[in-house]
């Protein structure tokens, strides 16, 4: 695929290609994702709200780490909204997940109804970030925490596809954007990973895991 049709199906998978794109996702992105699950010290009756979830791969992975964990998924994509409803429809009949396309620019959701939110390798395609910041917070219960995670800049921009409409961040430049959102940061973690780019070539991934206080 050639990278400026591979970073528009990363920044909204859609039409033909979606699938096999989301597919290539999960495998590229399992291991971040599982490690951001753990970060999030999920509990029974927690309530998550995750942005950006794709097809929904890992949405298992979070409900079974306790009882009672009800899950929410939103995505600016219609096609991965319809995906991830079928590939977790055992869920969505037990009434445990619930997908809905938007974006978090324009949460659809009351205040402060989370206590968790998750988001994976979407911070790049947010045009003004403090706006989607704003809208997570208002959502989250006092104290909730937020796990955001992308990939570093100095690893980032030697992607081919990166160019083509992402905006790239480093740790510091994204703690003092959260702070200035008024989320409290309360640890960072580096993810270092020598896996599969979306590419398809084997690259040496640097991720920054931050997770915050609403
Ligand atoms: C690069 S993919 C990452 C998918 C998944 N989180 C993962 O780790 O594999 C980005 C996904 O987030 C969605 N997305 C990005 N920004 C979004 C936003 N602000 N609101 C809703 N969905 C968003 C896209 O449609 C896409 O499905």
């Amino acid at each position: 695929m050639k990278p400026r049709i591979l970073a528009s199906q990363l920044r909204c998978p859609s039409g033909t290609e979606a699938l096999d794109v989301a597919l290539k996702m999960n495998e590229a992105n399992r291991l971040l994702n599982q490690k951001c699950i753990d970060l999030l010290q999920l509990k029974s009756g927690d309530s998550l709200l995750e942005i950006g979830p794709g097809n929904g791969a890992f949405v298992a992975d979070i409900i079974k780490v306790a009882e009672n964990i009800s899950y929410t998924g939103l995505d600016w994509s219609d096609d991965m909204v319809v995906e991830a409803q079928r590939l977790n429809e055992y869920w969505v009949k037990q009434g445990r997940a619930q997908f809905q396309q938007g974006s978090s620019e324009h949460l659809p959701f009351a205040t402060g109804l989370f206590n968790k939110v998750l988001t994976v390798h979407t911070l790049y395609f947010w045009e003004k970030p403090s706006d989607h910041l704003a809208q997570i917070r208002r959502v989250m219960k006092p104290a909730g925490l937020f796990c955001i995670a992308f990939g570093d800049s100095s690893f980032m921009k030697e992607l081919p596809f990166v160019p083509y409409g992402f905006n790239l961040y480093d740790e510091a430049e994204a703690c003092a954007l959260l702070r200035s959102s008024g989320f409290r940061v309360v640890t960072t973690v580096h993810h270092q990973e020598r896996g599969l780019s979306n590419t398809g070539d084997l690259v040496d991934k640097i991720i920054n895991i931050i997770i915050c206080e609403a």
